[in-house]
């Protein structure tokens, strides 16, 4: 039965977004590098379980007209709110229903791509159950299941503080009380510390992540009635009992073993065909936290060896920048190259160099395989030699294996150059009237500081041209400025034609986040 009763994320709104890692551009391409035929990206089925408002799935539809999309939740508050906005976007390919997972019903039909991020470990026994249950019968024979969760060992710290917060709180009269009182207590137990021993040190990195995230979040995190990590084999235990087998993690850079030193990478590399036991240890090395797991049906063969040639098939794009210029790109001077999440990569093969150049200045596109071969060879001012095909491949991949460069089936719909009717998705438009966050056509979350960025995304609806775009936000501008509006705050557009070329300025930078549209 569907619970009639207010949730707590009724009562306070768990600020969900767009989790680019959840895409089914990220779960396909994965899929098919490990040697799965998963459903084209523009034309599958994906349900998403505990959507919340659907803050994921909403731009996720808007961004794949094709697809059918179809997101759960046992909260009513975030599910009415998530059908206003599908309501005043005109989606027609995407449904919210107010349902307890526990209730799913057979009728719901196969999915090519199940999302369940932030469920699995804040729910009990019986609907983590019934989760597993639910890949296992309604993921299609190639479909891919991505389910996130807290883990052990990482997680015994977060326990700790958790406990104590809990102790703390107990008697709390109401949900804003728990959190400040919270918050109260770790600053108290983090300034109490004052001799720089390991437990000192352990509390004021978690002061720091808990005063990071919202209030709603460690509400909904560290104060949730349940908040159940466990280890990595035991979340394969119960994945492979309902017929399901680890695919990857959506980070694939997770997966890899080897960022640690040699002697290690030995030991691992020699747990190679125990997969689930080199993932396990890898856990243990980095004292994991959080894992992102994407699973598929048991009886699939999946090719964990990924092998350069088949890059050949495939989009790239990588936000790098160059750290260390090299005077002579074709030389075997050292580059480096930084990227997302601290990823880096040094090199001196000058066809490393160039791609990553190339793909550094095409950020945010994506970028076929043999268009960064002819761009690069271009550079390097040479012509094509045979093993050129299989050294890029080598190079992506490893790319790919730092977090440094993306891999995609398809390139998303965003330009790089602002044109002469400069246009965000409506998506990003009614975010820009209610925030700073906005979903990229990369399906990533960004955070826009600058006011008049945000008044801009509200007006780029393709109709109007800079020099409309310039006028306009002068009028806002007057508006607020005159008596009784209370809108007049943040950075206002210059006089004369340095308010044009300003204009000009925000929408490449808006391009280059990805927030501008074909
Ligand atoms: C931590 S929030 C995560 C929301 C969103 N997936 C995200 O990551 O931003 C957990 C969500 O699961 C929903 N939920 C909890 N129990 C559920 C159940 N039995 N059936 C369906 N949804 C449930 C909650 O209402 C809430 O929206």
């Amino acid at each position: 039965m569907n619970r009639a009763n207010p949730t707590p994320y009724d009562h306070i709104l768990y600020p969900g977004h767009s989790y680019r890692q959840t895409h089914p551009d990220r779960l396909a391409t994965l899929a098919t590098l490990l040697g799965m035929q998963p459903a084209p990206v523009d034309r599958c089925r994906v349900l998403e379980l505990g959507c919340g408002s659907g803050a994921n799935l909403i731009p996720m539809a808007w961004g794949l007209p094709g697809t059918e999309c179809v997101g759960i939740d046992l909260a009513a508050r975030p599910v009415a709110e998530g059908q206003t906005t599908i309501q005043e976007l005109g989606l027609g390919n995407i449904q919210l229903h107010q349902l307890d997972l526990l209730d799913f019903p057979d009728t719901m039909g196969t999915f090519d791509y199940i999302i369940a991020h932030g469920l699995y470990s804040w729910v009990p026994p019986a609907v983590r159950n019934k989760l597993m249950a639910v890949c296992q019968k309604h993921l299609a024979a190639h479909g891919v299941a991505f389910i996130s969760y807290n883990t052990y060992p990482g997680c015994h710290i977060r326990d700790m503080l958790r406990e104590m917060m809990l102790y703390h709180v107990h008697n709390a009269p109401d949900s804003i009380t728990k959190i400040h009182q919270a918050q109260a207590l770790l600053k108290f137990l983090a300034d109490s510390q004052t001799e720089p021993d390991e437990y000192g040190r352990l509390l004021h990195k978690e002061l720091e992540r808990v005063m990071h995230y919202s209030a709603a979040h460690l509400f909904h995190d560290d104060l949730a009635e349940i908040n159940q990590p466990l280890y990595f084999h035991q979340f394969m235990e119960h994945a492979s009992s309902h017929g399901l087998q680890f695919l990857s993690e959506a980070e694939y850079f997770m997966v890899q073993t080897d960022q640690f030193p040699e002697h290690t990478v030995k030991v691992l590399n020699g747990l190679e065909g125990n997969i689930l036991g080199q993932q396990q240890y890898l856990d243990f090395l980095r004292c994991r936290r959080f894992r992102q797991t994407l699973l598929c049906h048991a009886d699939l063969a999946i090719h964990f060896q990924v092998r350069p040639e088949q890059m050949a098939d495939f989009y790239f794009s990588a936000p790098t920048t160059a750290v260390s210029e090299a005077s002579d790109i074709s030389s075997p001077e050292e580059m480096e190259f930084h990227g997302d999440q601290g990823s880096r990569l040094k090199t001196t093969n000058p066809l490393a160099k160039a791609a990553l150049q190339y793909l550094g200045s095409m950020w945010p596109q994506s970028v076929h395989f043999k268009e960064i071969l002819t761009e690069a060879l271009n550079s390097l001012g040479r012509a094509r030699e045979n093993e050129d095909e299989i050294e890029l491949g080598a190079i992506l991949q490893s790319g790919f294996g730092t977090g440094l460069v993306d891999v995609h089936l398809s390139p998303p719909r965003l330009v790089l150059e602002p044109g002469e009717y400069p246009m965000v998705s409506p998506v990003a438009r009614m975010q820009a009237a209610m925030g700073d966050l906005f979903t990229t056509l990369r399906h990533r979350t960004v955070r826009l500081d600058d006011t008049l960025a945000c008044q801009l995304v509200q007006m780029l609806d393709g109709t109007r041209t800079v020099a409309s775009l310039t006028t306009q936000l002068r009028q806002r501008a007057r508006d607020a400025e005159s008596p009784g509006d209370g809108t007049g705050q943040g950075r206002t557009i210059s006089a004369g034609q340095d308010g044009e070329r300003e204009v000009k300025t925000l929408l490449r930078s808006l391009a280059r986040l990805g927030l501008l549209v074909q």
